[in-house]
């Protein structure tokens, strides 16, 4: 479709052709000298000191998982207001998801009261998923891993440059996994980034990431080793050369681009009716804005606001179908669920569109039509 306002933008210019057609001139193509800059500076920006690139995100969390052990008779907490990859890493390993409710309508990340009242003996881990790019309460959710001796997975997909407290959200847990997706903040097509603070978990990841062996082709090219050994049962979950240089590219334009971002979200919280409801007003850090939530009144018809929105010109999105109401998920976890807010949310929820090169004029178009939307969703409620 043509759309006046599309849900999502990339920043790009010549800066991101630049960097790929210079990769491509120097016909190293696999990860190699400019994923190693690329992990480098995304390890300056997020102060974590291990940051390991992935093809995606769906990839980290998986990873994330078999590094910490988690695997068949465990169960690890998640919350269903989030994307399916976040629970799908968890089933790849043959353990359980458990789910766990969102805070309020205000704050629609996992609730640490709901993640104490799903801790069982099976529990293994926990993962967080920042939703929108806005901290889950990492202090509270820190306290109770520590408590009942559990690990602590944050699904970052939605927050690169995010800060909780001064400190990069991904970097309070054991393992942060970042999505480059196209449509992230920081976008290479695919692609993901796995953080940690351990220098054990860090040389688990980077052995499961490229099949469990002990050298890499680029350390042969290099002439740092003529053969290898497999210790493990690893993955090929690389990225290449092509993205990482994307990856550098993008990551120098991250802050500005965060910036637009919030100050885009602080003109919806201004110019938006109130009957709309903005979740996270007042929220504690600094938020990526990944995308911009917003909640309906009660008894609107959700198709009838999105139908009038496409017709003029303007995507908007879900975020998210509740993972336990998906068909796959109700067959294999049919609850008890207890996840109230969760459930009396999400058929409200509509994400308008939310991108750095947004101009003012979308901008107030969409202002102007989000009242008109409304009146058709009530009038066909
Ligand atoms: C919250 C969340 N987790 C995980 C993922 C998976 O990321 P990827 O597409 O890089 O595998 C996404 C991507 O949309 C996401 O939004």
């Amino acid at each position: 479709m043509n759309w006046i306002i599309p849900l999502a933008d990339l920043n790009y210019d010549q800066n991101e052709e630049n960097a790929v057609v210079s990769v491509l001139r120097s016909k190293w193509l696999t990860m190699g000298s400019v994923t190693a800059q690329f992990e480098q500076d995304f390890a300056a920006m997020t102060g974590s000191p291990h940051c390991l690139s992935v093809s995606n995100a769906t990839e980290a969390l998986h990873l994330a998982c078999v590094a910490l052990g988690i695997g068949p008779g465990d169960e690890v907490i998640v919350p269903s207001l989030t994307f399916v990859a976040t629970a799908n890493a968890v089933l790849y390993t043959g353990a359980k998801v458990v789910f766990a409710d969102v805070v309020s309508p205000n704050d629609l990340t996992i609730s640490p009261a709901s993640i104490e009242s799903c801790i069982t003996p099976h529990t293994k881990a926990i993962i967080v998923m920042h939703y929108a790019g806005y901290p889950c309460d990492m202090p509270a959710i820190m306290e109770i891993a520590q408590r009942h001796n559990l690990s602590v997975i944050e699904d970052a997909a939605h927050c690169p440059g995010a800060t909780l407290d001064g400190k990069a959200l991904g970097t309070w847990g054991e393992i942060g996994c970042f999505s480059f997706f196209s449509n992230k903040n920081l976008a290479t097509g695919e692609g993901g980034m796995l953080t940690t603070n351990s220098d054990e978990i860090a040389a688990k990841l980077k052995l499961l990431r490229s099949h469990g062996m002990t050298t890499l082709t680029y350390d042969r090219h290099a002439g740092h080793a003529y053969s290898y050994d497999v210790v493990e049962l690893g993955y090929n979950y690389r990225i290449d050369e092509i993205r990482a240089a994307l990856g550098i590219e993008q990551l120098k334009k991250l802050p500005a681009n965060n910036q637009r971002r919030r100050e885009i979200v602080a003109t919806y919280r201004e110019k938006m009716p109130a009957e709309l409801g903005i979740p996270f007003a007042g929220h504690p850090g600094v938020s990526a804005c990944h995308i911009s939530p917003v909640l309906l009144p009660e008894g609107s018809h959700r198709k009838a606001f999105q139908d009038y929105m496409k017709e003029h010109g303007i995507q908007t999105s879900i975020h998210y179908p509740p993972i336990h109401t998906f068909s796959y998920y109700r067959e294999h976890f049919p609850g008890p669920h207890h996840l109230p807010i969760t459930e009396s949310i999400a058929p409200r929820e509509v994400t308008l569109p939310l991108y750095p090169t947004m101009t003012d004029e979308q901008i107030d178009y969409l202002v102007k039509q989000v009242p008109l939307a409304l009146k058709a969703a009530k009038n066909s409620s």
